[in-house]
């Protein structure tokens, strides 16, 4: 099942200052009041059988600028995966918009900050779906987030793509929602199947149980590990923003396990290593896609180092594609792209698919066209969308090293 496509090639990590471009995007503060935006009659009544609730936001006769949404986490513990999120679709609706737009309309975000909190996803949303109108929404990455955001969307009839989530129970909202990336069940065995080809048989697990990604994948890697023939040594809790990590590693510790899952976000993720090295735990570590940014290193510095976790693209692959979009997305923010950038750019060229081909914009209707998303080529891969909106795709492996995740290997779904 892995198949082990050793580092082809090392990308020069140049870091500029980043600079936003804002061309043709709207950003506006979030939170606050909930939005009172009287939402007009339907411009065309849903065909039988579809949209069972809210009609969407048919502005798609007009001929100003197609609002699309985004909320993401642009502050707080999880800021670095709003920002490159922010920044991957914008790239994509600045190059849209350069080719002409949908037939000659623009796009425009309206974006908000989650602040990295639930409650405020759902404030969000609904200002985005209510007051601005936005034909469609993208966000948001945590999925306790999209889980707050998706039935707020759902209700309104309005399409919600996320780009990143990937507890199962946020496509399961409803119809309207989707995502362009893999979900937990895959990864939790791409982790599982990944420390037992290593030669480990037992492992810790310490999981955030504030958060539905993290005590998700934490029971499918526990699932497929033990499946595998592996054993858990023990499970340990810990709440998003904790400082103390001591009772848990400590008892970790005891267990004497050849790895420590954890599946959670890069700022907690980076706070436990350095601890687990003070208490002389020098295993490796294990991770999933939430400790995919670069404050993992600059946090965790020499505590995280030789640690692995699963992702959704390296920048160490040479497909042209890949390499191409690096390019761009670097002259433009003097970064190099993470896998959120390049999800959030593969969620919004999708959407301006879709809605190219789309009977309209109304929400049914543009529901139907991301639904009917075959072999789209994004960044991340191909983009399939299943009959549970949730796309079937591979997940690489990466290490720690020198403070950069380094390709290590691919793991394709069977
Ligand atoms: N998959 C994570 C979640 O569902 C979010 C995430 C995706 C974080 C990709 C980093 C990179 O919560």
């Amino acid at each position: 099942m892995v198949t082990a496509k050793w580092l082809l090639c090392g990308l020069g990590l140049v870091a500029l200052s980043a600079m936003l471009g804002l061309t043709g995007c709207e950003k506006k503060e979030g939170g606050g009041a909930s939005a009172g935006g009287e939402r007009p009659a339907p411009k065309a009544a849903a065909p039988r059988g579809q949209t069972p609730v809210g009609e969407g936001n048919t502005y798609d006769t007009g001929s100003g600028p197609i609002k699309v949404g985004h909320f993401g986490s642009l502050t707080g513990p999880q800021a670095t995966f709003g920002q490159s999120t922010s920044q991957g679709l914008r790239l994509a609706i600045e190059e849209f918009n350069a080719a002409g737009g949908l037939n000659g309309r623009q796009v425009a975000l309206v974006e908000y900050d989650t602040k990295g909190d639930a409650r405020e996803a759902g404030l969000v949303v609904t200002r985005l779906v209510n007051s601005d109108k936005v034909s469609a929404v993208l966000g948001e990455v945590a999925s306790s987030l999209s889980l707050a955001g998706a039935p707020v969307a759902q209700q309104a009839g309005v399409p919600m793509v996320s780009p990143s989530s990937t507890n199962p129970r946020v496509t399961e909202v409803g119809d309207m929602i989707f995502r362009v990336c893999f979900i937990d069940p895959f990864q939790g065995q791409v982790c599982a199947t990944f420390a037992k080809e290593r030669g480990i048989s037992t492992v810790a697990i310490l999981y955030d149980q504030s958060q539905a990604y993290s005590a998700g994948l934490a029971t499918e890697f526990e699932r497929a590990f033990v499946k595998l023939g592996g054993t858990i040594s023990g499970k340990q809790t810990y709440n998003e923003g904790d400082q103390d990590f001591t009772a848990q590693l400590t008892a970790i510790r005891s267990g004497n396990p050849g790895m420590i899952f954890i599946p959670g976000y890069y700022t907690d993720v980076a706070n436990i290593a350095i601890q687990a090295r003070k208490l002389g735990v020098t295993v490796p570590l294990l991770g999933g896609d939430g400790w995919d940014s670069s404050k993992l290193a600059e946090i965790g510095g020499t505590a995280v180092e030789g640690s692995f976790y699963s992702n959704h693209y390296t920048v160490d692959d040479p497909s042209p594609v890949i390499q191409d979009f690096i390019r761009k997305y670097r002259a433009k923010f003097g970064q190099v792209p993470d896998g959120l950038a390049a999800l959030g750019y593969d969620a919004a060229r999708l959407l301006f698919e879709a809605m190219a081909r789309a009977r309209s914009l109304h929400g049914g209707h543009l529901r139907d066209a991301i639904a009917a998303t075959r072999e789209f080529h994004g960044v991340t891969g191909t983009i399939s969308i299943n009959d549970k909106r949730d796309a079937v795709k591979p997940a690489v492996i990466v290490e720690m090293k020198g403070g950069q995740p380094r390709y290590v290997a691919t793991v394709n779904p069977e």
